[in-house]
């Protein structure tokens, strides 16, 4: 497959230094903080159902209302090692399922060339085109998600063209890729493969389900240099993520489930991986990131202004959401109940599933089970669909989410 090659070759051209043939911006930003908020779906939520690690410039906040601040003008700092790079990444996060229960954490671990990032951080690529074309850069304003964590099929998984796990052998691992999370040990850990959409309708820096103003191109792929849709005819730069989750102190079989199912669990609730996600909400200053896709800039970008990974360490923020996300816990942070199937088993549905309101996702095989419409959660409880208390109504927020406002 096309996209593990070039994903290969920029690890192994960053590693040898040597300048890229196919340009790929290719940097690192370390953990700015790990909690529950979502600006994108959950804005002015104290608490967002699940939890989520996030990365770049501290202007993140529980709103990020384009219109109220310019990121890229009032951030202070980031974590990321272009420095004028004031975005905020973020994807949920990992935990593992002991035999009796209880759930921990996964650490993350920094990828190839990125040793010391803060919490593992993520690797973050900015592509403008295989062919040396130009494309647009994003506008301040822009954000957009890719994924659902409704999703527990692969059927469901297919509308998101890459979205995958590798399970790394070794830290260069970069074939094998799967749309649901490895079910054996994977030595060096799971690396989480977030790959975004590259065109866009050109006038709507956001959508209400924060994906419809971006699109896939309509033949072919972005690496074949595919042409985009005529709804979404302008091409922008392919953002893409690498997470490595740090597995190594769970591989022992014996710690996994007896059934042979593999343990590790997203915080949305998910074992399946098919609702993988990642969130975006463009922060560069002035046109860097266009001077960087004009230039076909690699991880070498003189036009770019950088900082040491040490420097981007510094960069952190307090947790908003006082709760406890490390050690033991009895139930995923949120209370965010389990859904889908566990893959190993072939059986479908995880003990604790299928109470109450949630019935209808059980098993996953449902296309969406008895959810597709009334999806409402508490803020701050999710807990699948749920009816609001009475003196709230449910608002869609988009095709998977509706909050009782
Ligand atoms: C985050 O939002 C709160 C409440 O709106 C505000 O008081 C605070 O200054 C904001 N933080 C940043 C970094 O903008
Ligand atoms: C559950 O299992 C883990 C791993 O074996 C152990 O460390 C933890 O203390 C156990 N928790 C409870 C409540 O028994
Ligand atoms: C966003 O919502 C539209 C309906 O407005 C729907 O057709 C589309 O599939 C949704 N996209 C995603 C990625 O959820």
């Amino acid at each position: 497959m096309k996209v593990q090659q070039r994903s290969f070759l920029a690890a192994a051209l960053a590693l040898a230094g040597a300048p890229s043939v196919d340009a790929v911006l290719r940097f690192s930003c370390s953990e700015l903080v790990t909690e529950r908020l979502d600006p994108l779906v959950f804005p002015g939520a104290a608490q967002s159902p699940h939890l989520h690690q996030i990365v770049g410039g501290n202007m993140f906040n529980i709103t990020m209302d384009p219109a109220r601040n310019n990121i890229a003008d009032e951030a202070t700092c980031t974590t990321c090692t272009f420095s004028e790079d004031f975005s905020n990444y973020w994807t949920a996060t990992l935990f593992f399922r002991a035999r009796n229960g209880s759930y921990i954490r996964v650490p993350q671990r920094p990828n190839i060339d990125f040793d010391g990032a803060r919490g593992g951080g993520m690797t973050v690529y900015y592509t403008p085109s295989y062919q040396k074309t130009k494309v647009t850069a994003f506008q301040p304003g822009f954000r957009m998600i890719v994924g659902s964590p409704m999703y527990r099929t692969a059927a469901e998984a297919a509308k998101f063209r890459q979205l995958t796990f590798t399970c790394l052998e070794t830290m260069y691992t970069r074939t094998g890729e799967t749309t649901s999370m490895p079910t054996a040990p994977c030595k060096e850990g799971i690396m989480a493969n977030v790959r975004f959409p590259t065109c866009w309708d050109g006038t709507n820096l956001d959508t209400p389900n924060h994906s419809d103003h971006v699109a896939y191109p309509s033949s072919g792929t972005f690496e074949s240099g595919g042409a985009c849709p005529a709804s979404h005819p302008v091409k922008i730069p392919q953002l893409f993520y690498e997470v490595i989750w740090d597995t190594r102190q769970f591989n022992d079989k014996n710690l996994w489930p007896e059934d042979g199912s593999q343990p590790f669990v997203w915080s949305y609730g998910d074992f399946t991986g098919y609702g993988t996600h990642g969130d975006y909400v463009f922060g560069w200053k002035g046109d860097a990131l266009q001077r960087a896709m004009d230039d076909n800039c690699d991880v070498a970008c003189p036009t770019l202004k950088s900082q040491s990974i040490a420097t981007g360490n510094q960069c952190k923020q307090e947790k908003k959401v006082a709760e406890q996300i490390d050690g033991w816990l009895k139930s995923l942070p949120g209370d965010v109940e389990v859904t889908g199937p566990q893959p190993g088993t072939g059986s479908g549905g995880n003990p604790g599933n299928g109470g109450g309101n949630n019935g209808g996702n059980n098993g996953g095989n449902t296309g969406g089970g008895s959810c597709q419409v009334a999806k409402c959660a508490v803020v701050g409880q999710w807990s699948g669909c749920t009816v609001c208390a009475s003196g709230s109504t449910c608002r869609a927020q988009n095709d998977y989410y509706s909050q009782c406002l």
